[in-house]
């Protein structure tokens, strides 16, 4: 009678097997889900994280061809199943720590709160949003940063009116963001070819650039807020993101359009390839009130809030429909500088209220972060010697 393959080795040749979305083996992240031998016939059980998942015949195929290479397997088995809310959350967070652990070191401090400020389309007002959440959130008193990821339609400089402000470089030939209103801003749009910056952008690649502003940018030590204008879409720019930043978080702005369904299922299908969480959605343009108090909703009722339902995260404001947002976007003047009275200027301040509540800048958290900065303050003192 032939030898019986055993558990241990199938379970190492698993370990051959990698998810190509979560990047890590199908062992570590745990689904594999039960191994059974019969004579020379290997049973697999496989959870995935959907039943549907777009990665289910190469896992499956993978797991096939490995296992029936080995000696004394003759058949493989395997039963795909679905995995429960609880299980899927817990390989998310598997996900997320191994991408940490493998992250590429930036200049930005691993404390400092990165909020990528995302659509499923554009033109839903992310720029103004995000400039506004960065002013909000630095007068609420933290130290912010504003990254116009927004490569080739860049429109922060502007926002800010910070057109005529330019990138310098540092001793250390890292580049300084320039300070425009309190937010410290790196743009495209402030790249003004002069022989400085010719040689201090010399060899950028556009398509690079949010590599290039995350590791060749001095940011802040002390930042504590990093606000991310993305670009619109869901492209190469926001997996490099997770890549680069595992700490990042998806704040998602949508309309009050009811059709968000689909938009939904974009976001989320790029929050899952790129395990990033979503702290939240922020509608824009929630209707238009007239001084005498009548409301009219131009572009719809309930989208932000069925999109929030559908991604299970809380909606974090509502913002109406403000000429003055329009106004301070062409003038340089965040209308919650401008006009801090108004409606939209006070959604927004709820807004940034809410979220710096939802994650709460480093040093006021856990005792972990605290010990984690007090050990970086550590670090960079010089030890004495007696
Ligand atoms: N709440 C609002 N009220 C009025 N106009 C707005 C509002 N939000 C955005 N806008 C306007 O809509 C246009 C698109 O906004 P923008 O922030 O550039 O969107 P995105 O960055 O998503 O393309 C701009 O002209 C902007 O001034
Ligand atoms: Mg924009």
């Amino acid at each position: 009678m032939r030898r019986m393959a055993d558990i241990a080795a199938i379970e190492a040749t698993l370990k051959g097997v990698l998810d190509p979305e979560l990047g890590s083996d199908i062992v570590d992240l745990g689904m594999v889900h039960g191994i059974h031998i019969e004579g020379t016939t290997v049973h697999i059980r496989i959870a995935l994280t959907i039943a549907a998942c777009p990665m289910r015949d190469q896992i499956e195929n993978d797991v096939v061809r490995k296992v029936k290479a080995m000696p004394d397997v003759d058949e493989v088995v395997v039963d795909v199943v679905a995995m429960t809310q609880a299980q899927r959350s817990e390989v998310m967070s598997k996900a997320r720590r191994h991408a940490r652990d493998n992250a590429e070191p930036t200049m930005v401090n691993p404390l400092t709160r990165v909020i990528a400020v995302s659509s499923g389309k554009g033109g839903v007002g992310k720029s103004s949003v995000s400039v506004n959440l960065a002013a909000a959130i630095a007068d609420l008193g933290h130290s912010v940063g504003l990254l116009d990821a927004d490569i080739w339609g860049f429109s922060i400089p502007r926002m800010l009116g910070a057109t005529d402000l330019q990138l310098a470089a540092g001793e250390d030939r890292k580049i300084t963001p320039a300070v425009a209103q309190g937010i410290h801003l790196i743009s495209t749009g402030l790249i003004v070819e002069n022989e400085d910056t010719a040689l201090m952008w010399r060899g950028l690649m556009l398509s690079k650039a949010l590599e290039q502003f995350l590791k060749d940018v001095a940011w802040p030590r002390d930042l504590d807020y990093l606000v991310l204008d993305m670009p619109p879409g869901t492209g190469d720019i926001q997996m490099a993101l997770s890549r680069l930043l595992p700490q990042a978080e998806m704040l998602v702005v949508t309309t009050p359009q009811k059709a968000a369904q689909k938009v939904a299922a974009r976001v989320a299908d790029m929050a899952r390839r790129s395990f990033m969480p979503i702290v939240g959605v922020i509608e824009n343009m929630s209707g238009f009130t007239t001084e005498d108090g009548r409301h009219y909703a131009l572009f719809g009722e309930g989208g932000g809030d069925e999109l929030a339902n559908d991604l299970a995260v809380p909606l974090i404001g509502q913002i109406p429909l403000d000429p003055f947002v329009v106004e301070g976007g062409d003038e340089g003047a965040p209308i919650v500088r401008a006009h801090p009275d108004s409606p939209a200027a006070e959604a927004i301040k709820r807004a940034a209220a809410e979220l710096t509540l939802l994650i709460p800048p480093a040093e006021d958290e856990t005792c972990t972060s605290r010990i984690a900065l007090l050990a970086e303050q550590l670090e960079t003192m010089v030890p004495e010697r007696t």
